[in-house]
């Protein structure tokens, strides 16, 4: 989203029913208007489904309540809205939420794992776009030998349906099991790249399970469970979309978050911006 997204303060304040435009100018000259809590300059623009912004200490929330959710999607359910043939979509396991949701990008009806979902269409967009550069990190099992020399094709590029791709990182994980797991992320969306990366290299999938969307994890979340992702989570989301907008970022690492913890994973515990209070 980035410029389409942001709106001057004054008229956000506007739409939000806070004071007329000019008024709003005041209560910003007065140093009563603070976004993400330094104080608002006159003229700047906000992100309203991203920043915090308070007028006398009172947040302020857009007319259009945003709402965003992580489900531990199981095996079996289709990552759609609908379906003609009547099967079992993600939305019939996010009961309680009033907003009209819908996934973000999509996962295999036989993957499991982190699905986001929300009806904020410009992070949408950012998420599932590849010029944006935002990773998605999977741990799949599969069936075959350790061999390090494909994670090194992974990683500095292969073919797949005539075009080169390469993982943003890859590491085979330590043995737990009967089968080998591979964790891999990637940036770009195209369908079952995952599967053909995989295929590619000889391994066939018994598993497949996406474990992260940029910084935000799927940590233990049950499976057939969802929660709110907190402020935060949406705003890394947003900061690592434009950040890796044009594609320049550099290759990431699998720990680049590995301080930070899961947070509160219960499902609802975590009201999003659309649940603020
Ligand atoms: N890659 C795949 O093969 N499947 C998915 O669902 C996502 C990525």
């Amino acid at each position: 989203m980035g410029a389409e997204n942001e709106v001057r303060i004054s008229r956000f304040l506007a739409s939000a029913g806070v004071a007329s435009r000019r008024h709003a100018d005041l209560l910003i000259e007065q140093g009563r208007v603070l976004v993400n809590g330094r104080r608002a300059r006159l003229g700047e623009k906000v992100r309203p489904s991203a920043d915090k912004v308070t007028v006398d200490g009172r947040e302020v929330t857009a007319e259009e309540p945003r709402v965003y959710l992580a489900l531990n999607k199981p095996p079996g359910y289709l990552s759609t809205c609908s379906d003609p043939f009547s099967r079992r979509t993600v939305l019939s396991l996010v009961r309680g939420v009033k907003e009209r949701v819908f996934p973000v990008g999509r996962l295999d009806q036989d993957a499991d794992g982190l699905l986001l979902l929300t009806n904020d269409g410009e992070l949408t967009y950012l998420l599932t776009h590849p010029k944006h550069h935002v990773i998605k990190e999977y741990v799949v099992e599969v069936i075959g030998d350790r061999d390090e020399r494909k994670v090194k094709e992974m990683l500095s590029g292969i073919i797949i349906d005539g075009r080169k791709v390469s993982a943003d990182y890859a590491e085979f994980l330590p043995l737990k099991g009967p089968r080998e797991r591979l964790r891999i992320g990637v940036h770009e969306g195209e369908k079952h790249l995952v599967k053909k990366m995989c295929a590619w290299a000889g391994y066939g999938v018994y598993r497949l399970t996406r474990t992260k969307v940029g910084r935000v994890s799927l940590g233990d979340l049950p499976m057939g469970k969802w929660r709110h992702l907190t402020p935060a989570e949406v705003k890394a989301l947003y900061d690592e979309a434009m950040a890796g907008k044009d594609g320049t970022r550099g290759k990431a690492s699998p720990n680049h978050d590995a301080k930070r913890r899961p947070e509160n994973p219960a499902q609802g515990a975590n009201p999003g911006r659309g649940a603020r209070r």
